[in-house]
């Protein structure tokens, strides 16, 4: 019998640490709301939960250690070019950083140029970087969120596929300001995955569009 499903896309995560965004695109498509299937998460630290997270729901787990690279002129590329020959090995179509605390380089980037996303707690081009939650809170904004971005060379400054907002109150801290923008990024990464899967996402510099049967189109910008 043939059907004429596509199989499913084959996506490698990149991680660091705990790992909630990783699970929430795992929950996503086992729950049958994103046709991806995660071949690989790989980590530069050994003690990341994202790793256990993976092994817990049967996916390959690898530990890919920076350190016989350090100290080398070039330490950075040569680590991503071993990332990059595993991801390959895997036949990935999509790389997604997850809390994946360490800056990619023209060795992957350029691999991956419109197939690779990241994942940021701030509404970009505002407070890239670290410690955002507090930036946002400091500056006086009114409002805070997150955005899923394809990657370029520049950290957090690739084009925009999906944002939500949340609002940021005057009991905020950092802390409760940050588990309030979770919870928006464990609803768009999935989301944004799956809109490339389908296929729907158009780049043309600096902005994406989305393709859409519906006249009008679909609202890209989620604001929460
Ligand atoms: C998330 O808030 C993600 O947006 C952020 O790290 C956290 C990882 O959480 N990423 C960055 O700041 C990247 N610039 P998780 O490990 O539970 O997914």
């Amino acid at each position: 019998m043939s059907t004429n499903r596509t199989p499913p896309l084959r996506v490698a995560v990149l991680a660091s640490g705990r790992g909630s965004n990783l699970q929430a695109i795992i929950d996503a498509i086992e729950a049958g709301q994103l046709q991806a299937r995660i071949v690989a998460v790989i980590s530069n630290k050994k003690d990341a939960i994202a790793l256990e997270r993976a092994r817990k729901h049967g996916l390959k787990d690898l530990f890919v250690d920076p350190k016989p690279f350090a100290g080398k002129p070039d330490s950075r590329e040569a680590y991503d070019r071993a990332l990059l020959e595993i991801i390959q090995q895997h036949d990935v179509e999509l790389v997604l950083l997850a809390g994946y605390m360490k800056i990619v380089t023209a060795v992957l980037v350029n691999a991956y140029a419109n197939r690779m996303m990241n994942i940021h707690p701030s509404l970009l081009p505002s407070f890239p970087g670290l410690d955002v939650q507090k930036k946002a809170i400091d500056w006086g904004c009114k409002l805070a969120g997150c955005t899923v971005h394809f990657v370029t060379e520049g950290v957090d400054e690739g084009p925009i596929i999906i944002q939500a907002a949340v609002p940021i109150l005057d009991s905020d801290t950092s802390d409760t300001l940050a588990a309030r923008i979770l919870v928006q990024e464990h609803k768009i990464y999935p989301r944004a995955v799956q809109l490339f899967a389908e296929g729907r996402l158009r780049v043309d510099g600096r902005r994406v569009f989305l393709d859409s049967a519906q006249p009008g189109g679909e609202a890209i910008i989620s604001a929460v």
